[in-house]
């Protein structure tokens, strides 16, 4: 009978595992090494049998054996299950998911060990980074790359045979018989890892010339920019020692931050911070500093953050910074005392509303803040100490607050006017099964259309939340059925049931090689 991951980890043995690799001494129960993932003096590497984990308490890696075969090969987790099921002659079986997305998962993380070797043999690019103060070590840590050519990638791809796998991630696209484009092309690149530790994609930085200072890798059931944090794996244990997350905005803020010995920052990859960021954070974390760049655009970020994290009853400190400067720009010109200064001196954000409601001036404004936020605090007992506070501070009796508190069933609930659901799973569609289609047969509202243009042209990454949330299983069918129904056009075809057909169009938006 076939296993599954977890029947796998019950199965195996981690001390066999490990010492195949590295000769384990043991310890009374446990057994002990020089760690192999940091250069290591004394044995700081532990592994326990009757946990079935490793850790170790020089560098903090740590996790199960099929984490240590991943780390230790270089290969992506499922990959590793696989290696070691193999050799235990157990017949896994894994999600079908998972089983298509590790071949490509190890596709992409050679990519990334090739862009990272091109970096090095790039003036440009390395003079680039050091204007912006990264240095090597950050340039190792983060695997961060520059991708110089499409052409040379994909030879590269070629000889590793590995070229139909890599075009799965979406990162490469075929725009002719035999000619590719890399979406990363001429662009620094940052490897973002998930949680386990494998590369799933990239952010690309463009150097110089036209085009989005920014290219994420497209969305896949492995690269959920909803889910993912850049930053959050290299951190991981520096979150989990001080139970506490520094959240940022950008892709060189993570980087700069952890050279500067803040270790537990972490960003999303240019999306707005969901409800599943947060989650993820509230495994390893219970604080999360907010460090927003100070201006306008910075404090509306904020203000969108901020339910998403009291929701998951994770406290808050906005850190505010001068207005005008991210993260980034600040430890760069003030140095990372200023900043730790900034985030000792920070207040949560409850307890600084408070400060404000005892100043007459500001009162009125604190309040509608507190009015704001205490909707999403979770726990009712501390809801009430809060309303408790806040009535003793303001002199409204207590219930007379409570009763000005709205309600809010959860943080999903959607900022703007939502699109009716066909429309939704149109966009989605158009989004994912990457078809070419004349929008101008098509009746459209406004929103949608120019949304949609935006798709085809490859200039829209990012739907709205309520589109990239659309989950159906028979996605290609709905979407060719509402195709039909939103068709004005009475081209020749007419179907069964009376429906006017759609005549696609091949010509159109050859960046994303429609399927027919
Ligand atoms: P630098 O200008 O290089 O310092 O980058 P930054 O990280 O400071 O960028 P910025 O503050 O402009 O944006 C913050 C984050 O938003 C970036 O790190 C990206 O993740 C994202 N972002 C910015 N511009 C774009 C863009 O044009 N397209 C996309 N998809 N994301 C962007
Ligand atoms: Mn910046």
């Amino acid at each position: 009978m076939a296993s599954d991951l977890e029947d796998l980890r019950r199965e195996i043995d981690i001390v066999d595992i490990i010492s195949e690799y590295i000769p384990l001494e043991r310890v009374g129960v446990n057994y002990r090494a020089r760690c192999p993932f940091h250069p290591d003096r004394t044995p700081s590497f532990y592994v326990s049998p009757l946990k079935g984990i490793f850790k170790c308490f020089g560098c903090g890696v740590g996790g199960d054996a099929i984490k240590f075969v991943s780390l230790y090969e270089n290969i992506p987790y499922f990959q590793a299950a696989v290696e070691i099921a193999k050799k235990y002659g157990i017949k896994l079986k894994l999600p079908r998911e998972e089983k298509v997305d590790s071949e490509t998962l190890l596709a992409i993380s050679k990519v990334a060990e090739f862009y990272h070797r091109k970096l090095a043999q790039s003036r440009e690019a390395l003079e680039y980074l050091k204007t912006r103060s990264i240095e090597k070590a950050s340039i190792k840590r983060f695997l961060i790359g520059f991708s110089a050519s499409s052409e040379e990638l994909v030879n590269f791809l070629r000889k590793e045979g590995i070229l139909d796998h890599y075009l799965k991630s979406g990162n490469l696209k075929k725009v002719g018989e035999d000619s590719f484009v890399d979406l990363f092309k001429g662009r620094i690149t940052f490897a973002v890892r998930n949680e386990r530790g494998d590369v799933v994609g990239f952010g690309g930085r463009i150097l110089e010339g036209n085009g989005p200072k920014y290219v994420n890798s497209p969305d896949s059931p492995f690269f959920k920019k909803s889910h993912l944090l850049f930053g959050l794996y290299e951190g991981l244990s520096y979150l989990k020692d001080f139970k506490s997350a520094i959240l940022v905005e950008g892709y060189f803020d993570v980087v700069s931050l952890h050279q500067e010995g803040f270790k537990n920052a972490v960003a999303t990859l240019g999306t707005a911070f969901s409800e599943n960021h947060a989650k993820v954070l509230k495994k390893y974390v219970s604080k999360v500093y907010l460090l927003f760049d100070g201006d306008e655009a910075g404090r509306k970020a904020l203000d969108r953050t901020i339910p998403f994290l009291l929701s998951q009853d994770l406290e808050v400190f906005p850190v505010f910074l001068p207005a005008g400067k991210d993260p980034h720009d600040f430890v760069s010109d003030e140095g990372p005392s200023a900043l730790q200064s900034l985030i000792d001196d920070s207040r949560e954000i409850f307890e600084g509303i408070f400060a404000e409601l005892k100043d007459p001036s500001i009162r009125k404004r604190a309040l509608e803040k507190f009015l704001k936020y205490i909707p999403y605090v979770q726990d009712p007992v501390k809801m009430h100490d809060l309303v408790s506070e806040a009535s003793k501070l303001t002199g409204i009796p207590h219930d007379a607050l409570a009763e000005k508190i709205k309600p809010v069933k959860s943080t999903k609930v959607e900022e703007n006017s939502s699109l009716p659901v066909h429309l939704r799973i149109f966009l989605k569609g158009l989004k994912t099964l990457k078809v070419s289609i004349d929008l101008d047969t098509l009746d459209l509202p406004y929103k949608v259309k120019s949304l949609a243009e935006g798709l085809l042209r490859g200039e829209v990454e990012e739907l709205p939340q309520e589109v990239e949330e659309v989950e159906v299983p028979d996605l290609e069918e709905r979407f060719w059925k509402i195709v039909e129904d939103l068709s004005v056009r009475p081209d020749e075809e007419v179907d069964r049931r009376g429906l006017r057909k759609v005549i696609l169009s091949t010509s159109l938006h050859r960046s994303f090689g429609g399927r027919r």
